[in-house]
């Protein structure tokens, strides 16, 4: 498998055998680090992580496995960069090439990463968008893998499903075969040419995908129960338009009662008003092994594009 000098923009661009090849480095990486084996298999190299957003998970796991595999990052936010005073992206990709071997970026446009990308030679990394975030689905498989392996499952995505996290879990979905119902308002329902796009891979993997309104109906008898803050970064003059409408979606004990009794919960973090105490601290809440799972799979796919 060779996904040398590939972009990482969207699950959309990866096949079924080029994720499986990502997520069986992410595992044999994670066990390196656990034994304390050392890999760093790019040392010498650098990293530019351009950082338009607020993070803790994405930045400081890819900061760390950056300096796992001897890459040193250099951590750019925007407003230190003459991008803030309107230098443009085509112009910031072609000195950044001449400088480091990766371009990492949180970017509130997705066109920004495919500017960075068209005129980038080096691969670029989305780190977040307004359109997805497939970074944190790589770990979201791999953690799903590790629980209880990604074969015969149903995911219920609860909450915001247009947001960038349910896209990528849509993509990663269909793409693995794994059956996804996505619960939420009518005017919250998935973009339609990615639901489109997504049913189309999904008729060759064997998934299901359902949309409904009913989040009952979504999380009945499901494996993995997911949900995502109901306002994005970049959303919040929305805000109380979307509490008001996102209120019957919250995860309580009463709607994953409906699921199957050793469901997980899942959530990218961080959270806010989506899930109730009770679930998110119950036991069957995998949220820690999912946030430490960024550093495994995010080193995965750096190691596998550079
Ligand atoms: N889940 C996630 O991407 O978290 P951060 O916003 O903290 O990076
Ligand atoms: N949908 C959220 C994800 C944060 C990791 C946002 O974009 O703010």
């Amino acid at each position: 498998m060779d996904l040398k000098n590939r972009d990482f923009l969207c699950l959309r661009d990866f096949t079924q055998d080029e994720l499986r090849f990502i997520l069986d480095l992410a595992h044999d990486l994670k066990r390196k680090k656990k034994i304390g084996e050392p890999h760093k298999i790019h040392d010498g190299k650098y990293a530019a992580l351009i950082f338009e957003k607020h993070s803790t998970r994405t930045r400081v796991s890819l900061e760390v496995a950056l300096s796992d595999l001897g890459i040193k990052p250099l951590y750019l936010s925007k407003d230190q960069l003459q991008l803030a005073r309107g230098e443009p992206i085509k112009d910031t990709a072609r000195v950044l090439e001449r400088y480091v071997d990766i371009i990492i970026a949180r970017v509130y446009k997705h066109s920004t990463l495919e500017e960075l990308a068209k005129w980038a030679k080096i691969p670029v990394v989305n780190a977040l968008s307004d359109f997805s975030h497939p970074l944190q689905i790589v770990g979201d498989l791999l953690t799903i893998e590790e629980k209880i392996g990604l074969e015969d499952i149903t995911i219920a995505f609860i909450g915001d499903g247009d947001n960038n996290v349910a896209h990528s879990l849509i993509y990663g979905a269909a793409i693995m075969g794994i059956n996804i119902n996505i619960g939420a308002p009518k005017q919250f329902f998935p973009n339609k040419d990615l639901l489109e796009d997504a049913r189309k891979i999904a008729e060759r993997t064997g998934a299901k995908i359902q949309v409904t309104e009913d989040p009952v109906q979504a999380v009945k008898d499901v494996n993995v129960v997911y949900t995502d803050v109901w306002v994005s970064m970049g959303q919040e003059k929305e805000q109380q338009e979307r509490i008001k409408l996102f209120e019957p979606y919250r995860i309580t004990s009463d709607l994953v009662s409906h699921a199957a009794p050793d469901y997980l919960f899942m959530h990218c973090l961080p959270r806010h008003d989506e899930v109730t105490d009770e679930v998110f601290e119950s036991k069957n809440s995998v949220v820690w092994d999912q946030a430490e799972n960024r550093l495994h799979s995010g080193k995965a796919v750096i190691a596998a594009i550079l």
